[in-house]
């Protein structure tokens, strides 16, 4: 939801040791995608492990907004009766999608296709985010849609009544822009075929296969290429929505850069496709370990336990990027505190996330004592034995931005403090509760 709350300054002190159990809440990547293919399926889909942070609960409501039956039955525990592929209704009002670039985007692509006119907004933040890279291929279904300057929202999408499906190359590397494409094609006849240069999360792919769709992947000269066929009959399915490997990276973090900690980290999701940032740690020597691996909800997940202990900097190859495209602030944040420079490389998308991440960090690391560099597509962190802290961020209504400096201030010499820590709701509602419950000093 859009709402112009007061700002909520936060400060983080430096802590003694961190122990216990953190239960991060549901996968958000995952969460999303269940409302909206349980809403376009047949049926009841019951959800549970469902992240219930300001986005996902906007991405229900523009559900239930569409004419599916949403139903909270418990913490995490969801009902939905779908309306079946093609079968949304026209909304009453304006689908507002607050601070949520995956809700407003895969939901546009799971309108295009069919006819119904609809208008998209979103807070300040999702307003001076680029849509074109959806809305461009999504007109290629025959969809009419109207943006902003500079293909902003607010955007009226106009769907497809005679959908021609479609053969897109993804430009970037993005699971939002393959996503819309394939939510689209499930109401275009014959195949949509989405091929991307490196593979991203594989959520949507997963999820439509469970749901009945058929979907395939493979991996050849032109790239990773996934095929949809359209026009199937989704059947409603359980869907248990594993822990957020991208939550999990906060209370990890801190226990890798606070003196003494030894922390647990259950049922985190350990899918391929979202790993980097664990792939990385491993390789600037953390100690972490993946303990009782499983599968829940058709996704691979372990639990993690994590030591404090020394790390060196490493350079993160740009291949991986698009595994860990989240983690990239809480990693700059450990990287202070490894011995030598961290190099993180191929990190242009960063620059239109819910702020300019690279930018966000870089300031907010100088202003306590760090030493970053930039360039377009890269950031340099400088670690150092004993970070000083002492500053504020700015966090640009960026809740990773608030939650990494949080982290921060937990092992700094000086309190760091966030100018609005709100936005955290959006993915992580209980942050400050299971931080202080490690003992970190937050609030
Ligand atoms: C997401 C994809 C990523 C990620 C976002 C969630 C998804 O965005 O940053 O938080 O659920 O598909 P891009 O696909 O634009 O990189």
């Amino acid at each position: 939801m859009s709402h112009s709350a007061d700002p909520r300054p936060m400060t983080s002190r430096r802590s003694g040791p961190l122990k216990g159990e953190a239960q991060v809440p549901g996968d958000k990547s995952i969460s999303h995608r269940a409302l909206i293919l349980g809403a376009m399926s047949v049926g009841e889909t019951r959800i549970t492990g469902l992240l219930e942070g300001q986005d996902v609960l906007d991405t229900a409501r523009a559900m239930a907004a569409f004419g599916a039956q949403v139903e909270r039955l418990g913490p995490g525990e969801w009902s939905v009766h779908g309306v079946g592929v093609g079968g949304f209704a026209e909304p009453e009002g304006v689908i507002d999608c607050g601070n949520s670039g995956t809700g407003v985007r895969l939901i546009m692509g799971a309108v295009a296709t069919t006819p119904i006119a609809v208008t998209f907004t979103g807070d300040a933040s999702l307003s001076r985010r680029p849509m074109a890279r959806v809305t461009d291929p999504l007109a290629q279904f025959g969809a009419d849609i109207t943006t902003r300057e500079g293909g902003r929202l607010p955007i009226t999408i106009r769907g497809a009544a005679d959908p021609v499906p479609l053969r897109y190359r993804t430009p970037v590397a993005s699971a939002q822009i393959k996503s819309a494409i394939l939510l689209a094609g499930l109401n275009a006849p014959g195949e949509t075929v989405v091929i991307e240069a490196e593979p991203t999360r594989d959520h949507s792919e997963r999820m439509l296969a469970g749901f009945g769709a058929q979907i395939r992947s493979e991996t050849t000269e032109e790239g990773h290429v996934i095929t949809l066929t359209g026009r199937p009959e989704l059947v409603a399915q359980p869907v248990a929505v594993p822990r957020d490997p991208s939550s999990a990276a906060f209370p990890v973090a801190a226990a890798l850069i606070v003196p003494g900690s030894r922390i647990r980290v259950p049922g985190v999701s350990r899918n391929p496709t979202r790993d980097g940032l664990y792939v990385t740690l491993l390789e600037m020597g953390a100690d972490i370990a993946f303990e009782n691996p499983r599968e829940e909800g058709g996704e691979p997940v372990a639990d993690l336990v994590v030591r404090h202990g020394p790390l060196k900097g490493v350079t993160v190859p740009g291949e991986r990027a698009a595994s860990m495209i989240d983690e990239f602030p809480i990693l700059s944040v450990i990287a202070a505190f490894a011995e030598g420079a961290t190099v993180m490389n191929g990190v242009a998308e960063l620059r239109v996330k819910e702020s300019d991440r690279i930018d966000a960090m870089a300031r907010g690391l100088e202003a306590n004592g760090v030493r970053v560099e930039e360039t377009r597509d890269s950031m340099t962190v400088h670690g150092m034995t004993s970070v000083p802290g002492g500053g504020t961020a700015v966090t640009h209504l960026d809740h990773r931005i608030a939650m990494s400096f949080l982290i921060l201030g937990l092992a700094t010499q000086n309190p760091v403090a966030v100018d609005d820590g709100g936005p955290i709701a959006t993915s992580f509602p209980d942050f400050l509760p299971l931080m202080q419950g490690l003992g970190g000093d937050l609030g």
